[in-house]
């Protein structure tokens, strides 16, 4: 593998926040859906609900916390092998998976703001709606948070595919600039980007 290559690498933080995120959003999108089979007169459908808005504002959170990092660090440059097309398409799917990853959250904490049952965090507190109970906000809300899912769900699919092809076909090590360096056997990380 070319030494060059592995050398750069993301921070610990972007790695910790990616994967993360990573997971914590697959459980969320999972969530999500079940939701669907839960007949709407059922009583513990309100229970589920407000756990899946509590866990994905909690969600919303990290995503913050890592755009704020994202905008105020700089990734590691791309390896020197890929083409100038490869490097816009690497860069506009990361930019549609951040859009993804914040439209989510957001459109769900507006949905429920425009409904009268607002939020019950984690089923305990209640943050009353500060929005009016307009159903047309409601549902134009929830179905960019649809739309969303479903273009994070295609976008993700993609990200696993390059990152494939990257491993499979270019042999370029892409993977390990995302992995956790100690998890990484018989590599030498010493020279990791780690201060930028
Ligand atoms: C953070 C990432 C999140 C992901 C990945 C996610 C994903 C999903 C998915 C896949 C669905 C089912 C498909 C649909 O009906 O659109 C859904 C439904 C829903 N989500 Fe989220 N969600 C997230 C955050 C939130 C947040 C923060 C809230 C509110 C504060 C929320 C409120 C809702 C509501 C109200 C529904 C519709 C439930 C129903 O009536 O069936 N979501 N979500
Ligand atoms: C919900 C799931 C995921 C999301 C939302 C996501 C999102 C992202 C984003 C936004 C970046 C760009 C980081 C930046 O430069 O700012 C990135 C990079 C990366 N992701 Fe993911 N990712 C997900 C899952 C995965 C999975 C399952 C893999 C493993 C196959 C993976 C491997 C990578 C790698 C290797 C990079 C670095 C690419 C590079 O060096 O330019 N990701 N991911």
């Amino acid at each position: 593998m070319d030494r060059q290559i592995l050398g750069a690498r993301y921070t610990a933080t972007a790695i910790t926040l990616h994967w993360l995120i990573a997971v914590l959003l697959l459980g969320q999108f999972a969530f999500g859906l079940t939701l669907d089979d839960i007949p709407s007169g059922m009583p513990e459908r309100g229970l589920y609900v407000n756990l899946h808005k509590s866990s994905g504002m909690l969600i919303g959170l990290l995503v913050l916390l890592r755009v704020g990092w994202r905008l105020t660090h700089r990734p590691p440059p791309l390896p020197a092998t890929m083409p100038p097309w490869q490097r816009h398409v690497a860069r506009w799917s990361h930019t549609i998976l951040y859009l993804c990853m914040v439209a989510l959250p957001l459109s769900g904490y507006l949905a429920s703001n425009f409904s009268k049952y607002g939020i019950k965090f984690f089923n305990i507190v209640h943050l009353p709606p500060w929005g009016p109970d307009d159903r047309s906000w409601y549902l134009l809300f929830n179905q960019i948070h649809h739309l969303a899912a479903l273009v994070l769900a295609a976008f993700v699919v993609l990200h696993v595919l390059a990152v494939l092809k990257h491993m499979l076909i270019d042999h370029d090590g892409l993977l390990l600039r995302m992995w956790p360096a100690r998890t990484v056997r018989g590599t030498d990380f010493r020279s990791d980007l780690e201060t930028r």
